[in-house]
């Protein structure tokens, strides 16, 4: 009896550790998955057990994630409703999505172009509204979801130079968070952001790149941050996986902020 009550506490200690993933089963849906933040997350979400569906408008980097185990692909374009809805279709259901696509627009209000202000709105919270539209309805049938929205302290947090339409863009993206949160938490659906200071990633390095004297850029980049280092897509994606996860169940209409104190 003693024999056999250790081989069950072994097997389970082996099913805890190698099996069981702090997502397992959970069916995750998320945008801007070739590069940066978007890649770190479909890849943790992978590692714990989730069945990860990874789009991005960037096929070719996107394939990188191919024959990934957990990961599968998909090329769409999270501004265009047609690709959105024809994505959601795929889907019976859906436990967690995840919208991070974004575009930073360098510049203040007066070098803010109307273009320049649509281009941004319409990818960094007009996305999210279509994918939130086209899935919630999966959720609210199951009366369980959960929605993350990729925001940042530059937004509604913390005012910073030259990033007027992005900020404003994010500050809108708090606000859609906590408009769905409120709406559908009776109905079991949760949703929340993230507020990340500056992560290395790269449309980051390519963002310091363009400017016009890029080693005094990367040092003022550097100079903000008052932990002496940038932030890595990784440690965001830690965050990530705590939202996707059971563990974070009772956490719904917040920002998660994770600037090393940036804002403070
Ligand atoms: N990197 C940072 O410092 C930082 C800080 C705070 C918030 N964020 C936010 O995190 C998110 C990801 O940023 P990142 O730096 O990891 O990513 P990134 O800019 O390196 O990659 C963005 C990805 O989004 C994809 N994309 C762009 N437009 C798209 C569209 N219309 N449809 C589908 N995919 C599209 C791109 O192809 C790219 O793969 C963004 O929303 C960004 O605003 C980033």
């Amino acid at each position: 009896m003693t024999l056999f009550l250790f081989i069950c506490r072994i097997a389970c200690i082996i099913k805890h550790c190698v099996i069981m993933g702090r997502l397992d089963g959970k069916v995750i849906v998320l945008s801007a998955g070739a590069q940066g933040i978007g890649r770190a997350a479909a890849i943790a979400f992978a590692k714990e057990g989730a069945q990860v569906t990874a789009t991005d408008i960037n096929g070719e980097k996107l394939k990188e994630l191919d024959g990934h185990p957990g990961i599968k692909t998909k090329v769409v374009d999270v501004t265009k409703k047609d690709q959105v809805e024809a994505l959601a279709k795929e889907f019976d259901h859906i436990d967690v999505l995840f919208n991070v696509a974004g575009f930073v627009h360098h510049g203040s209000i007066l070098d803010c172009e109307e273009a320049d202000w649509d281009f941004t709105m319409n990818v960094n919270v007009r996305s999210m509204y279509l994918m939130s539209r086209a899935f919630l309805p999966k959720m609210l049938a199951k009366k369980s979801g959960n929605i993350i929205n990729m925001a940042s302290v530059a937004s509604s947090i913390k005012g910073v130079v030259n990033r007027c339409v992005y900020s404003t863009s994010k500050a809108a993206v708090i606000g859609l968070t906590k408009s769905i949160a409120a709406d559908f938490l009776e109905q079991g659906i949760r949703c929340n952001c993230i507020c990340p200071g500056t992560v290395d990633t790269p449309s980051l390095r390519g963002r310091i790149q363009a400017q016009p004297d890029p080693e005094q850029a990367l040092k003022d980049f550097m100079a903000r941050q008052k932990t002496g280092r940038m932030c890595t897509a990784e440690e965001v994606a830690h965050l990530c996986v705590y939202l996707a996860s059971d563990e974070s169940a009772y956490v719904t209409g917040t920002e998660h902020i994770i600037d090393g104190g940036w804002r403070l």
